[in-house]
């Protein structure tokens, strides 16, 4: 039993990285474990955790579990949760209860809990106290280590929890079972040190660690080999790649270097506006297959409240970096996310917020209303807005994005634009749908043969949401 522990989570030291490349190894036994067993798992957070719960599934399924997607039909449920907002943990303790009532009627059911919300100490406080009868905690840190702690846990027959607070180390040898065929996330760096004061990442994630550039090339020249034809770099701040490597490499090297392998499409995501550097922009610029789309987080427009949050740009210097990237990269699309409702936001620094989306016209942008987690410096905060003016905030600031939302994909009207197609659309089942470089999405009428191809599609209808386009013959 190794329990997550908040102080250690927080610390930062110097000590080096280990790059782990060898200790993923299943004995006979552990292989046995998932025989005739049904595996269900439901992931709740960012792609980082999309990614993690891919990983999972391979383990599992290297143990001989088979997936379903049905929670009634398994053997094993994993829930991959999320720490970010308190509305993502509630979710998952409704889905604990639930679960509960599953295990009373199948006793031999195996339930538990991974990823972010496992790391946090007063989470896992909680788990031991109330729901006791769940059988494995397992944490960001230990994936790898997935086939022992349940195998631990069917021993003993009772709950075994294994979260590492720790800064972490880089595994190299664990498998994954991609969802999509034809688009792939890869990690490029775990962690974050920016501590934001209102983020719990830093927390959950340890510190800042960048993969070596070799490993990830090698993944990326892997997956075009296999006709993948999108990759997306993984960071919870992929602009700061390389800063903690001992050599001269940064994100601008890495986009180079992935961009020679040929891949047809590159996105990255998440970009913090500090690390931006000119040399990045430079080389989105000049490589075709570096997608002219940029998730560029401002979380409000207010110098006031960018520095209680720690951010480390004000709202001058974001609009300066954003004209910048909007003059070199044409036809570029800049999303953004935005909180609103942090403590000591007055009516006047939300204006500014709003004076921003409306300089910024934000092709699209996420929205939040801001969420005190346990052990952020904000948490201390006053919190001094009702939850009726961040509310009020939220409808205002989502009406304003959803305008420019809708103006961007005006200007898409008659154009003809690349769009990768995925797959049947959910709503139609007779167009496709798929994204174009500057990730819209587009419903197409498309022969099902044009699946995992990269198209020229003409846009004939623009919503909100989502365009409608024909094929180009
Ligand atoms: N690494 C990314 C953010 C990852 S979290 C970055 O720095 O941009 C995704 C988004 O969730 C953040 O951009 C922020 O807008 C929002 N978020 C994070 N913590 C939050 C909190 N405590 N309350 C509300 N929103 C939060
Ligand atoms: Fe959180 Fe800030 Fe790190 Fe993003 S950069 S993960 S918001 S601490
Ligand atoms: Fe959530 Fe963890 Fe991602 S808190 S947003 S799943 S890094």
């Amino acid at each position: 039993m190794k329990l997550p522990n908040l102080a250690n989570a927080r610390k930062r030291t110097k000590n080096p990285v280990e790059v782990i490349t060898d200790n993923y190894k299943l004995t006979n036994d552990m292989k046995k474990l998932g025989l005739n067993r049904a595996y269900y798992i439901k992931t709740y957070g960012c792609q980082m955790n999309e990614h993690d719960t891919e990983k999972i599934k391979a383990i599992l399924e290297d143990m001989n579990f088979y997936e379903v997607d049905k929670m009634e039909e398994a053997d094993l449920i994993l829930l991959n949760t999320c720490a970010i907002r308190e509305n993502a943990h509630n979710k998952v303790f409704g889905m604990i209860g639930r679960i509960k009532h599953l295990k009373e009627s199948k006793p031999h059911l195996i339930a538990g809990i991974c990823g972010c919300m496992a790391q946090e100490e007063v989470v896992v406080d909680e788990i031991l106290t109330k729901y006791k009868w769940l059988d494995i905690v397992f944490g960001t840190h230990n994936i790898h280590n997935l086939p022992n702690i349940l195998a631990t846990s069917l021993a003993k027959k009772e709950l075994e929890i294994e979260v590492l607070s720790v800064e972490g180390d880089v595994y190299e040898n664990i498998p994954v079972k991609r969802d999509n065929l034809y688009k792939a996330w890869i990690n490029v760096m775990y962690g974050c040190d920016k501590f934001c004061t209102y983020c719990i990442v830093p927390y959950t994630r340890g510190k800042q660690r960048s993969r070596q550039p070799e490993f990830i090339v090698e993944e990326v020249q892997t997956l075009v080999n296999e006709g993948y034809q999108e990759i997306t770099l993984l960071g919870q701040n992929v602009n700061a790649y390389g800063k903690d490597l001992d050599i001269d490499y940064r994100m601008e090297n890495l986009l180079e270097d992935v961009a020679k392998t040929g891949i047809n499409r590159i996105r990255f995501v998440t970009s913090h506006p500090w690390d931006f550097t000119d040399k990045m922009i430079e080389v989105i610029k000049n490589n075709d297959n570096i997608m002219p789309y940029i998730h560029l987080p401002i979380q409000s427009g207010s110098n006031k409240i960018l520095k209680l949050m720690g951010r480390r740009y004000t709202k001058e210097s974001y609009f300066e970096l954003y004209n910048k990237i909007k003059d070199a990269i044409p036809n570029v699309s800049i999303t953004t996310d935005i909180i609103v409702g942090f403590p000591g936001e007055t009516e006047e620094d939300f204006n500014e917020t709003l004076d921003i989306v409306n300089k910024c016209q934000f092709d699209s942008a996420f929205t939040f209303i801001f969420s005190k987690r346990v052990g952020t410096p904000a948490a201390k905060m006053t919190d001094n807005v009702s939850l009726e003016t961040k509310n009020k905030r939220l409808q205002e600031l989502n009406k304003l994005v959803n305008k420019y939302s809708n103006l961007a994909n005006q200007k898409y009207l008659n154009k003809t634009v690349p769009v990768l197609l995925e797959g049947f659309s959910e709503k139609n089942k007779k167009t496709l749908f798929g994204y174009t470089d500057t990730m819209k999405l587009v419903n197409v009428e498309a022969d099902e043969s044009n699946i995992g191809k990269i198209v020229d599609v003409k846009i004939t209808e623009v919503k909100t949401w989502s365009l409608d386009g024909k094929i180009c013959e």
